[in-house]
This record gives C-alpha cells, structure tokens and sequence, in this order.
C-alpha cells in the first residue's frame, strides 16, 4: 500500500492531540463537580470519554498499519489559577479553551485526511474525515454553552446546584459525538 509510515506519523500525532484532550477535559471536570456544577461536569465528562474513543479508533489504524501506538500527550494541559488560596474557575475562559481546542483539531484533522488522500491511504483519510464532523460538534456543544453561560450567568450557575441538590442532573449529553 502507499505510505505506511506517513500515516502512522499522522496518526500517532492525532493520538497525542486526543490524550491532551481527554486530560484536560478531565482535569475540567474534577473542578466542575468539586463545585456542584453538574451539568458542566458530565458534559466534560462524556465528551472525554469520547476523545478516548478517538485514541482507539486511532490505535486500531495504527496497528493494521504495523506501527506502534506511541502513548504521549502532545502538550501540557491549561491549570487553573489559584487566588487567596482558592481555585478559580472563569466558565467562559474554560469553555473557549475547550471549543479553541475542538477548532484546531479540526483543522489538524483537515490538514491529515488531505496527506493521507495525497498518500493514497483513504482509509485513513476517512477515519480523520469521520472525526472532523465529531469534533465540529464538540465545538458547537462548548460554544452554546458559552453562550448560554454570557446570556444567564449566576441564573445559570444556580440552575445547575438546583439540578444537583434535586438529584436531578440528568443533562442529555449522552448523545455528544456518538455517531461513530
Ligand atoms: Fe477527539
Ligand atoms: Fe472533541
């Protein structure tokens, strides 16, 4: 077949790009629910769950290509900042480094399926191509809620403890990504 090696370099990137994902998101997550924002801590839940659904799709391609899976993150994730002895979380600052992060790998993804279509591996291609429309709701999702979150601010904050001492956080994320 054509460029074995070129696709699994790509390939092996895109796996970095996800564990940095899933680490962030996770790390998002921790926070969220430490305090009481439920909705926003399983939509950064099921979403990274998503992402390492990503690492084994990835993986698979990988190893029907005889490379390896190499099991790094591409870079180091955001911390949020502490102030008076205090984390701070700023909603609107997380939720655009999340829909940022969601954008580039889009791009990332375009720029790969192009080289792998170039490499005659379409296989490939169409698994970056299948990711890309995944990825594209992912930033819609981050971007509404960012939304929501500039429209409703504290009501929207108060909205989520409501949900949570009731029980009640059952949000429909479930759904995110999930036609893969
Ligand atoms: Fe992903
Ligand atoms: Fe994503």
């Amino acid at each position: 077949m054509a460029n074995r090696e070129k696709s699994i370099e790509l390939l092996n990137i895109a796996v970095s790009k996800e564990i940095q994902t899933v680490l962030q998101y996770l790390y998002f997550q921790f926070h969220f629910e430490d305090k009481g924002y439920t909705h926003l801590a399983k939509l950064f839940k099921n979403v990274s769950i998503k992402e390492m659904m990503h690492i084994d799709m990835l993986s698979d391609r990988i190893l029907f290509l005889k490379g390896d899976v190499i099991m790094k993150s591409a870079d180091s994730i955001v911390y949020l900042d502490k102030v008076d002895g205090k984390m701070e979380i700023d909603i609107q600052k997380v939720l655009q480094i999340a829909a940022e992060m969601e954008s580039k790998t889009v791009d990332l993804y375009n720029d790969f399926a192009s080289q792998c279509g170039a490499a005659g591996d379409s296989t490939s291609k169409r698994l970056f191509e299948k990711l890309i429309e995944i990825e594209e709701q992912h930033e819609d999702t981050f971007d509404i809620e960012g939304d929501n979150f500039k429209k409703f601010g504290d009501t929207y904050l108060a909205l989520q403890t409501i949900q949570r001492v009731q029980g009640n956080d059952e949000d429909g994320h479930e759904d995110i990504g999930t036609n893969d």
